[in-house]
């Protein structure tokens, strides 16, 4: 432990650690929290969470979460496979299937355990069978830039649980450039043989840039290679993307038939802690047999299926969206609305969707900018530093005010001057 003690001691010295906060009441978009290193309370209003559509608070989507509750019990206490899974797993997958237009869908706790069922059904066929033998070889595209759970399922694909248990054949991984369609076409005129099964994965909305991958074009790659797959992630598309919210393929006026109609097998990954008010995750596909084949799956039976009260509630809210369809314009309108006010003020924001990434001016360091922001403005938002070009990320959602939104960059302008005295004060 000595390495970790003095690893962990350094990340403290570099300010590197994440301030802890915890949330002592939330009402909308206006929260109480606490600072745990200062102790010190603030009455702040959120810019970070991923509650897109407000759902979280609604009352049809918290009595449907208690009443679950009220019939199942707190937990299912065992995994689908092996114990069964109840009522509402079952309306869940059939609405998330008329949703996003593919026949066939399967719930996991998150998108983690869902990706790595994905790799390892499809890749090694999880469950040996008597006399069946699986030869051929898969070759897995990647995005740079997708999210850390396709990353770490793709990273770990050739070495799934399923190749210990079978002779399954090699999973090759290639990443292309970040939505660099030419680049993804070279690497597969490079990499991809004959008899390979070819997967393409992508996130739809990428998580830290807030752009969105260009399906049309990946379309027109991918069509050359019969057979292939194409995984997209919805996480941030769902509810946010399209006219009535339904994601990725509604935004193109597409749909997930007309993908399959070009020989291109399309898979989605639909999650529920953005747009549906809550936790999980859900495969959907044409084939009943790939559906199937992830029940089969160590990530399926090796662990305990979504609770009824997250399972009720991520049904509720799909259904509300539903219900309410204006709400994905909502949010599109205060999402340009927000980028209109940065763009004025000279802010950077990258992307294009409601998660709005703001590289700060040189030598601005993204923790201490938010921190100021929450300490002397009550406004809260998420620093990140982590990764190559550190950033504010602010994500919009629709029960932002337009005078929340003018307070935030009203702040941020503030923010900045501040920081600009020191930095003049220092030279
Ligand atoms: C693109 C993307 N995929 C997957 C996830 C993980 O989703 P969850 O934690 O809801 O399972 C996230 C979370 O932020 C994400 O941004």
């Amino acid at each position: 432990m000595e390495i970790v003690e003095e690893y962990m001691s350094r990340v403290h010295d570099a300010d590197l650690y994440p301030d802890h906060y915890v949330i002592h009441q939330k009402q909308g978009n206006q929260l109480t929290i606490e600072c745990e290193q200062s102790g010190k309370y603030y009455d702040a209003i959120n810019f970070g969470s991923n509650d897109i559509l407000g759902l979280s608070q609604n009352e049809a989507v918290k009595r449907a979460a208690i009443e679950a509750i009220e019939t199942y019990g707190t937990t299912n206490s065992s995994c689908a496979t092996l114990c069964g899974r109840i009522d509402v797993h079952r309306q869940l997958e059939q609405e998330i299937s008329r949703f996003k237009g593919l026949p066939h869908t399967y719930l996991f706790l998150n998108a983690w355990m869902a990706l790595q069922a994905v790799m390892d059904g499809f890749c090694h066929l999880a469950i040996p069978v008597p006399d069946f033998r699986n030869t051929r070889e898969t070759l897995i595209l990647t995005d740079i830039q997708n999210h850390g759970c396709i990353t770490s399922a793709v990273v770990n694909a050739d070495s799934r649980s399923g190749k210990l248990l079978t002779q399954s054949p090699k999973v090759r991984v290639k990443a292309y450039r970040h939505i660099n369609m030419d680049n993804l076409k070279q690497k597969l005129e490079r990499f991809a043989r004959p008899e390979d099964r070819i997967v393409v994965v992508s996130d739809a909305v990428f998580s830290m840039d807030g752009d969105i991958v260009p399906l049309p074009q990946m379309l027109d790659v991918l069509e050359r290679y019969p057979g292939c797959v194409l995984i997209l992630d919805e996480a941030h598309s769902s509810g946010a993307l399209g006219a009535t919210g339904r994601g990725i393929y509604e935004h193109f006026g597409l749909s997930p038939q007309d993908v399959k109609d070009r020989g291109i097998e399309p898979i989605i990954m639909t999650t529920f802690s953005k747009f549906a008010a809550s936790a999980g995750a859900a495969i959907s596909s044409y084939s009943k047999a790939f559906i199937e084949l992830l029940d089969a799956c160590p990530t399926s039976i090796g662990t305990i299926s979504p609770p009824p009260s997250t399972t009720a509630a991520a049904l509720e809210a799909v259904r509300q969206l539903q219900q309410q369809p204006d709400l994905p314009r909502k949010l599109r309108e205060n999402t340009a609305f927000l980028r209109r006010l940065l763009r004025d003020q000279g802010f950077e924001a990258l992307g294009e969707t409601n998660v709005v990434p703001i590289i700060l001016p040189d030598g601005m360091a993204p923790k201490q900018f938010a921190k100021y922001l929450l300490e002397t403005m009550d406004i809260w938002v998420s620093p990140v530093w982590f990764i190559a070009k550190p950033r504010l990320r602010v994500v919009v959602n629709v029960s932002h005010s337009q005078e929340d939104l003018c307070n935030l960059v009203d702040a941020m302008v503030n923010t900045r001057e501040a920081f600009s005295d020191v930095f003049k004060s220092a030279c």
